[in-house]
């Protein structure tokens, strides 16, 4: 299972990290996703409406839904009870991982340093968030870290976008890019289908253009 949303992730190269303030949003929102090419989200638990917006979106059957900044056990638990299917955590929780593998859902922890890399390993995840990607050390800091764990996979967020997506996406360790320029706020607020539509083809666009 982890394996199936692993190669889902490597085959989106891209996922959208979405912040929404109102459930009603939520379908328009994984439409435009959907529309643009990317049936891919990590909707974080930064609002009231992340649970809910989980849902709506997860029972479309037509995107992978995930949820971001899970902090606790109790948010693992309301997410997976929601539908998603993976777990974004900003950094690394043992009690969060450890749920989720208890739940059968892959936990995708933050790590940024060396130390923090081998904590994952332990837990037994092969994948982390490398979070925040730009100002750890970007992509210069994840070639670095892929000479001793060249076979942990990456997904680098924070402070991607299409100006750097290109940087991340050439090295061999990173698995897919989040990040949240696909999809701003303000435009989920609006249930501005088509502008998050073309931000998100523009991604997809690019994305293929930098990857072999
Ligand atoms: C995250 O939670 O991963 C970040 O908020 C996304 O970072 P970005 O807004 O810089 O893309």
């Amino acid at each position: 299972l982890d394996m199936d949303v692993l190669s889902a992730l490597r085959t989106a190269r891209l996922v959208p990290v979405v912040v929404l303030d109102d459930a009603a949003d939520a379908d328009a929102l994984a439409g435009a996703l959907v529309a643009g090419g990317l049936p891919v989200a990590e909707v974080t638990f930064r609002t009231a409406a992340a649970e809910e917006s989980i849902r709506v979106m997860a029972g479309r059957g037509d995107i992978l839904v995930g949820a971001g900044t899970v902090l606790t056990v109790a948010q693992v638990d309301l997410a997976v009870a929601a539908g998603a299917s993976y777990v974004v955590s900003p950094g690394l929780s043992r009690a969060v991982v450890e749920r989720c593998q208890e739940l059968g859902v892959l936990a995708l922890p933050g790590a940024v340093t060396a130390t923090e890399i081998q904590a994952a390993l332990e837990l037994g995840l092969t994948t982390i968030k490398f979070f925040p990607a730009g100002t750890s050390g970007g992509a210069k800091a994840i070639a670095a870290l892929a000479a001793p764990f060249g076979h942990v996979g990456v997904v680098p967020t924070g402070g991607v976008g299409p100006a750097n997506l290109a940087e991340y996406l050439a090295l061999p360790s990173v698995v897919a890019v989040g990040g949240s320029w696909m999809c701003p706020r303000a435009l989920v607020a609006a249930r501005d289908v088509a502008a998050i539509t073309a931000l998100t083809a523009d991604a997809v666009a690019l994305a293929a253009q930098t990857t072999g």
